[in-house]
């Protein structure tokens, strides 16, 4: 910067590429906001005039995730891994919005037309009326749709590739990616659309670019799953007009995504001989119960390296908290043990109540004591080694014995909460007070 005219830049040394700019305002101490501006409009909540109406997807359980289909004049961020499947899932959502009587628009920066198509033709959506460009330049995309009507649904895959001719900077930095997203949402909330943005995730898991890019959706989601594994997982971290707890569940199969509309068996593995160190968890994933199994390895170590502990699919902080209180409160011992523990099928725990089940699948690793093959597990544990109630002991009872488990086992106080076994019919319920107890029946052969 400077305060007088220069023809070279001091920075820099080229030539005249200083501009000049106009001086700011400056305001004085008194500078007053009270005088001179607009009056505005309140509106009482219930006024009449019609709420915007939600527009089903035609994937219902991707419609689950948004809380109920998709809000028009609404912006959602989805993140997820390269090559989990975000494309192809939104190839399909604009596929059936445009085949039901809606208009998609399906910009990508990654690919061009040809890839796209292919993918097209691989999901047999080909026919399906969706408008489809290969294109980075946010002006040249908003010109286009303020020249046609507007589409009920613009796509833009992914934001990172999106560039500004107003923004300095190569696509992907953070003033493009915020300026560029500034303005396609701008565009979305006058026109009523629908904008869905793909989001890059870096290699910590964060939607990369500006965290300011989550304040600005209305709605933040990420499609999760192991990409060895078959699953994916829909889950709204943020969502302004409905629930953050629901999850859409998703197979990627040859022909693209398929939905699970039941997915309560899906990560139990063929389990047919009981096998040491396998329990069952009846989870809960917003308001619907997924049955898990989890296994535990332990490998008895001769010499006195420091063994290792690993875990996928659940915290480590809280696995290493199990083993102390399994440690502490049940005399049993870990030290000189190497411990794997893995939640089946790429699964992410997140669930308090998995607590039972993995001390049950240590325990049960640790003595080489299969459990019994037809029960559950469920119930958070407490530092003092007390099993302690969690919320929907119910429908996890009712939904183990739908899927013809005749066992579970979980805190003491989940029996009183249903009286009767009105949650499990057939299903035997055993509640345990404390960890040891736990250990007791486990390593008695019970
Ligand atoms: P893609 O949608 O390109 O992922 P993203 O946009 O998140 O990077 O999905 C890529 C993966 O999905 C690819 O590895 C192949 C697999 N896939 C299938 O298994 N079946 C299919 O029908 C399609 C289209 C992709
Ligand atoms: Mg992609």
């Amino acid at each position: 910067m400077a305060t007088r005219w220069q023809g070279q830049c001091a920075d820099c040394g080229e030539w005249n590429t200083l501009v000049e700019e106009a001086p700011q305002t400056v305001f004085s101490s008194k500078h007053d906001l009270s005088s001179g501006g607009r009056p505005i409009v309140f509106t009482p909540l219930d006024a009449p005039g019609e709420l915007p109406v939600r527009r089903a997807s035609g994937l219902a359980e991707f419609d689950r995730a948004l809380g109920g289909g998709l809000v028009p004049g609404s912006a959602i961020l989805m993140g997820g891994d390269p090559g989990i499947g975000k494309s192809t899932l939104l190839l399909q959502v604009s596929a059936h919005i445009a085949s039901s009587g809606g208009t998609a628009v399906y910009v990508s920066g990654e690919e061009a037309a040809g890839q796209v198509r292919l993918r097209a033709e691989r999901l047999g959506l080909s026919k399906a009326p969706i408008l489809m460009a290969s294109a980075t330049s946010v002006r040249d995309i908003l010109t286009t749709l303020g020249n046609m009507d507007t589409p009920s649904l613009l796509v833009i895959d992914s934001i990172q590739t999106m560039h500004s001719d107003q923004i300095e900077g190569a696509p992907g930095t953070v003033s493009q990616v915020r300026g560029c997203a500034f303005e396609l949402i701008r565009y979305a909330k006058e026109n009523g659309v629908t904008l869905i943005l793909v989001g890059h995730v870096t290699k910590d898991g964060n939607i990369a670019g500006p965290r300011v890019l989550e304040h600005m959706v209305d709605v933040v989601m990420s499609f999760e799953g192991e990409r060895s594994h078959q699953y994916r997982i829909l889950r709204s971290l943020k969502n302004r007009f409905g629930p953050v707890d629901e999850i859409g569940v998703f197979a990627m199969e040859g022909a693209g995504l398929a939905e699970v509309g039941n997915p309560s068996m899906l990560f139990l593995s063929g389990r047919e001989e009981p096998m040491a160190g396998s329990a069952v968890f009846p989870a809960m994933e917003g308001t619907r119960p997924v049955l898990i199994e989890i296994q535990a390895l332990i490998v008895r170590l001769q010499s006195g390296a420091t063994p290792r502990r690993a875990v996928v699919g659940w915290d480590n902080g809280r696995m290493a908290m199990l083993l102390a209180v399994l440690e502490a409160r049940c005399g049993l011992n870990f030290s000189s043990a190497e411990v794997y523990l893995n939640v089946a099928g790429g699964y992410r725990l997140s669930d308090p109540a998995a607590d039972l089940a993995v001390a049950a699948a240590l325990v049960s690793a640790l003595g080489d004591k299969p459990l019994s093959s037809n029960a559950v597990w469920f119930g958070e544990v407490s530092l003092a080694g007390e099993i302690r109630p969690v919320a929907h002991s119910a429908i996890r009872q009712r939904e183990s014995a739908k899927l013809g488990f005749a066992k579970a086992f979980g805190p003491s106080s989940a029996a009183e909460q249903d009286p009767g076994g009105e949650g499990g019919k057939g299903l035997a319920f055993t509640g345990l007070g404390m960890l040891p107890n736990l250990v007791d029946r486990i390593l008695s052969d019970a």
